[in-house]
């Protein structure tokens, strides 16, 4: 399928994630060179001690399940829109663990709940910023944070040079790897083509949010976290 990623990334969702949430995880730290757990830890280092967190498109749950490790007492609620991840999160969940997961579209998020902090690894680029930040406004309470984190395209010359040869391997590797030809294909043109870090920046500073922005191994990667001033 060709696409236009810049016009509606998020009919790439199904395209992507419809058929392969058994091999998300193994998938996830290998394509990353293990840079999906050191970038979720630097989100937990940014999550405050609080009583309640959602995690959107939380998937099958990786980062949902260090939120709540790390914080036992706290709410938690996973979201995400695509049924077989969330089954897959259900699935690893332990009577220890405190959460709720819900099937729901992060931009059609309309919950009775509010929430401390608001975490979402890998979500930015699928979204219309002004969209998801409006919802996540609607269910955060005063001094609330919201955390967002997804790849970047790095802006260093040498380093966009070797990332756009390792995602033509990638692309290769995908014809051996059916479940996930099409992610391997698509996701550089998406991330190339995404700005997300300056549009979600822009929607929370009009919203009046403080914003601080980091970015990860050498700019593949970026966290922004926007707190809302009481
Ligand atoms: C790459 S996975 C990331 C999963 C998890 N956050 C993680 O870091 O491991 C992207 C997830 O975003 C979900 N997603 C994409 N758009 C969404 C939306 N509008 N609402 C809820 N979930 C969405 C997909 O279903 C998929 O599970």
């Amino acid at each position: 399928m060709e696409l236009s990623v810049v016009e509606s990334p998020k009919v790439l969702v199904k395209q992507f994630f419809g058929n392969n949430a058994k091999s998300y995880d193994k998938v996830v730290g290998i394509t990353t060179f293990g840079k999906d757990s050191h970038w979720k830890e630097e989100i937990m280092t940014r999550i405050p001690k609080c009583g309640s967190i959602l995690d959107l498109a939380c998937g099958t749950g990786i980062l949902t399940f260090k939120i709540a490790e790390k914080f036992p007492d706290a709410k938690i609620t996973g979201a995400d829109i695509t049924e077989e991840y969330l089954l897959l999160a259900k699935d690893k969940t332990t009577s220890c663990h405190k959460i709720s997961f819900l099937l729901c579209d992060a931009e059609d998020l309309h919950l009775d709940d509010v929430f401390d902090c608001i975490t979402s690894s890998y979500i930015p680029k699928y979204c219309n910023p002004q969209i998801l930040v409006e919802r996540c406004l609607q269910h955060m309470s005063a001094g609330g944070k919201i955390i967002l984190h997804d790849f970047t395209y790095p802006k260093n010359k040498a380093v966009r040079l070797l990332w756009n040869l390792y995602f033509v391997t990638l692309n290769m590797i995908g014809f051996f790897t059916p479940r996930w030809k099409d992610v391997f294909r698509h996701l550089p043109k998406l991330i190339r083509s995404a700005d997300w870090v300056e549009q979600y920046k822009d929607a929370m500073e009009r919203k009046g949010l403080s914003v601080e922005v980091t970015y990860l191994t050498i700019g593949c990667s970026a966290i922004l976290a926007g707190t809302k001033k009481v």
